[in-house]
């Protein structure tokens, strides 16, 4: 096996290193990756979504699977520009069209409520409806979710508690097009009042593995406050998640969704992650997404006790027999090192003193140079540790985050701490 894996973040950094240790360095490549990747695989200077030169490099490497790591090659057709082109390379991804999943939540939207999965009631508008619209809004109590249609950077959800904002916010994204194409069809719907989490399953499109569930903290602020981040930290297994919640999940949610799949005649295969949320114990979906998540995957993968590169053959084959994946006991957490002042603006270039023989500390935004590494992004490095307890995985967790040293470092202190009144 010959893997290359796109993308260039801590998620791709923990996907590098476990499949490196199951088939060698030597067959691991990643486009672009960053620092920390090329530790464990070879990187690749090419962006993960200029497919003619990926293609051209996988044909001359003998690379026989492809692994997006983000949403934006697969919305983009990753798989279908390589099937169009050859059918000796395996894109572990869905096609465009199944992909949107997560690229459009009307579509989502539309195959839940085929399938009976549960999640928020909802209607779709586009600006020839904003009138009904408006009228959709006043049939609903506060707060009220509006979300873009399309992708739209994790921008494109508004939550708000005021009618009159929340119409005027409708006419924005609708009329002005507040988030360009993407919001030229918003989804409103109901708010869910509960806890999130997260879950994420392995599909060949009919049978799945269960990957261990995690809970990711978004917000840069501690106490779950300011602007959202692609994720400060993360926890696994997540303490509320109980096996009666599981068991409903597996039930009301996973099994109904890859059974929608085949009824839908989407051609799915790779990872589903089933953002969640538990309202009075009942698991309810906020959203599909069609890859792993980051920074969930830094404390998922790493709890894997079966061989990753195996799952992707037996889903290459359709051979998946529907069961959990075996599972390393105790917990793993993981805590993000940003830059100063990220997620607005924030210096770059800043030399990285990592103090640390971690295997396990994912590498997002540094870069290797002839004087070691430095920052080349926001979020840096996370470091995911495991123990027996959360209490320990998190002590060793800081233990890293603390000993690195950049020029204005933060991170979160509070990761696990909504989640000890459950351990
Ligand atoms: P999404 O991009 O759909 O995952 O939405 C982004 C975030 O908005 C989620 O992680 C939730 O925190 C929140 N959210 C989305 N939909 C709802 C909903 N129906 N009720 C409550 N919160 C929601
Ligand atoms: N952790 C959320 C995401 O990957 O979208």
């Amino acid at each position: 096996m010959r893997i290359l894996i796109l993308g260039s973040g801590a998620r791709e950094h923990a996907m590098a290193w476990k499949l490196s240790s199951e088939i060698g360095k030597e067959n691991v490549f990643v486009a672009p990756g960053n620092g920390g990747t090329q530790l464990c695989a070879t990187n690749v200077d090419i962006g993960y979504t200029e497919f003619e030169q990926l293609y051209t490099f996988c044909i001359q490497e003998n690379i026989d699977t492809v692994v997006p790591g983000s949403e934006d090659a697969i919305a983009q057709g990753v798989r279908d520009y390589f099937e169009e082109r050859s059918d000796e390379i395996f894109v572990f991804s869905p096609d465009k069209k199944a992909g949107q999943l997560e690229s459009s939540k009307a579509f989502a939207k539309a195959f839940m409520a085929k399938e009976n999965v549960p999640t928020a009631a909802y209607q779709k508008f586009t600006s020839e409806g904003l009138e009904d619209g408006y009228l959709f809004l006043e049939s609903l109590n506060a707060p009220y979710v509006l979300k873009a249609d399309g992708l739209a950077a994790g921008k494109g959800v508004l939550i708000l508690d005021d009618l009159d904002e929340a119409k005027a916010s409708l006419k924005k994204m609708l009329v002005d097009e507040q988030f360009g194409a993407a919001s030229s069809t918003v989804v409103i719907e109901e708010f869910l009042d509960g806890i999130e989490f997260s879950v994420f399953a392995l599909t060949d499109g009919e049978n799945y593995i269960i990957l261990p569930e995690a809970k990711d903290y978004k917000r840069i602020g501690e106490g779950d406050t300011g602007l959202n981040t692609g994720g400060m930290g993360a926890v696994s297994p997540v303490p509320f998640y109980t096996d009666e919640v599981k068991d409903k999940t597996i039930r009301k949610v996973v099994e109904p969704t890859i059974k929608g799949l085949k009824n839908q005649d989407l051609d799915f295969r790779g990872f589903v992650f089933f953002g969640l949320i538990l309202v009075k114990n009942e698991p309810f979906v906020i959203e599909y997404n069609v890859r792993m998540g980051d920074p969930e995957t830094e404390v998922v993968i790493p709890r894997l006790d079966e061989s990753l590169s195996v799952m992707i053959l037996e889903a290459k084959g359709k051979r998946i027999v529907s069961r959990t994946a075996k599972v390393k006991s105790g917990f793993a957490t993981t805590v993000f090192a940003v830059s100063g002042g990220y997620p607005e603006s924030y210096e770059k270039g800043k030399a990285i003193e990592l103090n640390s023989k971690s295997e396990t500390l994912f590498h997002a935004g540094t870069k290797s140079t002839d004087i070691g590494y430095i920052t080349s992004g926001g979020r840096v490095l996370a470091a995911t540790c495991f123990g027996t307890t959360m209490d320990d995985a998190l002590s060793s967790s800081y233990d890293v985050i603390k000993r690195i040293d950049f020029d204005k470092k933060y991170f979160r202190k509070d990761i696990g701490l909504d989640l000890k009144k459950y351990v």
